[in-house]
């Protein structure tokens, strides 16, 4: 069904829809992030708040945020704890806020928001303010509740989101847990000056990257039309990936209508392997380069060819083995493992967005949902 704007067009900056404009501005937010965020002589700046001092003696870190923020949460956990030595524990606010996660007034707690208005989130900053800790904020709304009970801040500062599924927020949280994990790292002593140079530089890649992915756009509606009619779909990833599984799948859900699962590729056996037919599409994130995890996933992949599921891959560029298996291929830029879920996401967001509209739902404003979920 195609999509009639003329009275919003000027809004949407010529874009059909807000969703696919937001998706658009990605590779220039993340390119401003880049540049605030590193000074001229190569270092990654701390927020305003926290010092190196506070970073050398932190020994634990609890990331709380729902929904897309969720899985931004989860890849800087994966993140964080690899690089800056510090143990990191990630939850969804509307379940932290019911535990007894034993915390003490030594953590940092990290909300993630885009609003900066979620009822859980605000909820859990609170909980962990009466216990005495510290509150860090990764939002994109200057003058939030989230922003204004925080002790410091990262503004994402991606602009209005409007889209209901959050996209360009969503790389930019991500971002944000980059250059602060290179930012902590870098502090602690976990990572030489030169050693950060490296990271620094390979997280550059990542706005072309982005852009790269965003070009193909014609190429990912065909492979969106082509498997937009089915009942369901699973969505697989391991490591830095897994989150970019789960966020893939609930782009596809929110959008589109379609029951998505995300799962850890590892957890396949156990359970969505009984659903793979000749009709389930499964998509496939599997970009690493030569590593373990490549390898895993290779296999992973290999089980649901034996059992004729429909394989969408998105692979690094150049992997010819991994197009031998697969019905359709994305090929996206080969950047660094750590960052590659940025670039990655890019290609989900667009076939998610692809789907739904030969789906014909109302993408910017899907069914049920809501911007921001202010209410319990
Ligand atoms: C709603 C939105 C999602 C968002 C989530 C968390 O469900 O539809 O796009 O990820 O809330 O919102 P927040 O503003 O806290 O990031």
């Amino acid at each position: 069904k195609p999509i009639t704007f003329e009275a919003e067009a000027a809004e949407h900056s010529g874009f059909e829809t807000f969703m696919l404009k937001e998706i658009h501005e990605q590779p220039r937010i993340l390119r401003a992030l880049l540049e605030k965020h590193v000074s001229s002589e190569g270092q990654v700046l701390l927020p305003d708040g926290l010092s190196s001092d506070y970073f050398r003696k932190l020994n634990r870190i609890m990331i709380v945020s729902c929904g897309t923020a969720y899985h931004a949460g989860m890849y800087g956990k994966l993140l964080m704890e690899n690089l800056t030595g510090i143990a990191v524990e990630t939850d969804l606010a509307s379940e932290f806020r019911y535990r007894d996660p034993k915390i003490d007034p030594g953590t940092l707690v990290i909300a993630v928001s885009q609003s900066g208005e979620t009822a859980d989130t605000l909820a859990s900053i609170r909980m962990a303010k009466d216990w005495g800790c510290r509150i860090f904020s990764i939002c994109n709304v200057e003058g939030s509740s989230v922003v204004r009970e925080s002790d410091a801040v990262f503004l994402t500062e991606c602009g209005p989101e409007i889209g209901v599924a959050s996209t360009k927020a969503y790389t930019a949280q991500q971002m944000a847990f980059a250059l602060l994990t290179l930012s902590i790292a870098s502090a602690r002593g976990n990572l030489s000056p030169a050693e950060l140079k490296v990271y620094l530089d390979d997280l550059r890649d990542v706005p072309d990257a982005v852009h790269y992915v965003i070009r193909q756009k014609e190429l990912i509606q065909k492979i969106g039309e082509k498997h937009h009619d089915g009942p369901s779909s699973l969505y697989l990833g391991r490591r830095f990936n897994y989150p970019t599984a789960l966020e893939g799948a609930l782009k596809n859900k929110e959008i589109s209508y379609q029951h998505a699962e995300g799962y850890a590729a590892g957890e396949m056996k156990h359970g969505p392997i009984a659903l793979i037919n000749e009709s389930l599409p499964v998509v496939c994130i599997c970009t690493q380069t030569a590593d373990e995890v490549y390898e895993k996933m290779l296999s992973n992949i290999k089980e649901v060819e034996a059992r004729n599921g429909r394989i969408i891959a998105v692979a690094s560029e150049g992997d010819s083995e991994l197009a031998k298996l697969s019905d359709d291929v994305i090929y996206v830029p080969a950047v660094r493992d750590e960052f590659s879920p940025m670039v990655n996401v890019a290609a989900l967001q667009l076939l998610a967005y692809y789907a739904a509209r030969a789906r014909g739902t109302d993408i910017d404003k899907p069914r049920n949902l809501a911007k921001s979920v202010t209410v319990e």
